[in-house]
């Protein structure tokens, strides 16, 4: 097996910044939760392509919060890292601020978690580089991304409660 040199969440950092349009409201007026999805999506995607240099797909989406409505007219910034890396998947959390450009202050409006995997031509999975967390917050979520992982696993059908070593005390009753 390649040894991989592992690579740091700010090797991944991906900012994307956009104006909440008309065509992207809903009924009332606020950003639509799908086009954040698309825009979630694609910064995370390119964040799991930074990290390991391969073509990626979405294989899960974790999680996603709708905290605070993003009105029209908005410029929304989404920033987006490797949280973690297993063998061939990576874990990307995906901040969502809102920003008063007369201010320049940034407001926490979401938050997204989605896993990907790198592929090779014929579509199959392929080794990633390792992560090493740098600061604090990078750290916590390194550690707690393996709960999660097991979660989605569980979720997808692709995991037995029994065998997941960070939740069985959830799943698993004497
Ligand atoms: C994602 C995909 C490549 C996985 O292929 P596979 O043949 O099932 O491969 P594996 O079982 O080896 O899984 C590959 C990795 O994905 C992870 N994975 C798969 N489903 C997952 C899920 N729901 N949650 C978390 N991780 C998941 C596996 O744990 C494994 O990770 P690891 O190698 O780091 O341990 C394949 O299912 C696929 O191509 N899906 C469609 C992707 C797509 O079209 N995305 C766009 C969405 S619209």
């Amino acid at each position: 097996m390649t040894f991989m040199q592992a690579k740091s969440p700010s090797q991944s950092l991906t900012i994307n910044t956009e104006v909440v349009l008309p065509n992207d409201t809903n009924h009332v007026g606020n950003l639509f939760g799908g086009k954040l999805m698309q825009w979630v999506d694609i910064t995370a995607a390119i964040a799991a392509q930074r990290h390991c240099g391969r073509v990626v797909v979405t294989a899960a989406i974790n999680h996603v919060s709708f905290d605070n409505p993003i009105k029209q007219n908005s410029v929304v910034t989404l920033e987006a890292k490797v949280s973690r890396a297993f063998s061939t998947s990576m874990e990307i959390y995906v901040d969502v601020l809102v920003e008063n450009t007369v201010t320049g202050e940034k407001t926490k409006c979401n938050e997204a978690i989605l896993t990907f995997v790198a592929i090779d031509q014929n579509g199959a999975p392929l080794p990633v580089p390792p992560l090493a967390p740098e600061t604090d917050l990078e750290k916590k979520r390194f550690e707690s991304a393996l709960r999660r992982r097991q979660l989605s696993l569980i979720l997808a059908g692709r995991m037995k409660p029994e065998e997941a070593s960070e939740l069985k005390a959830l799943f698993v009753q004497d």
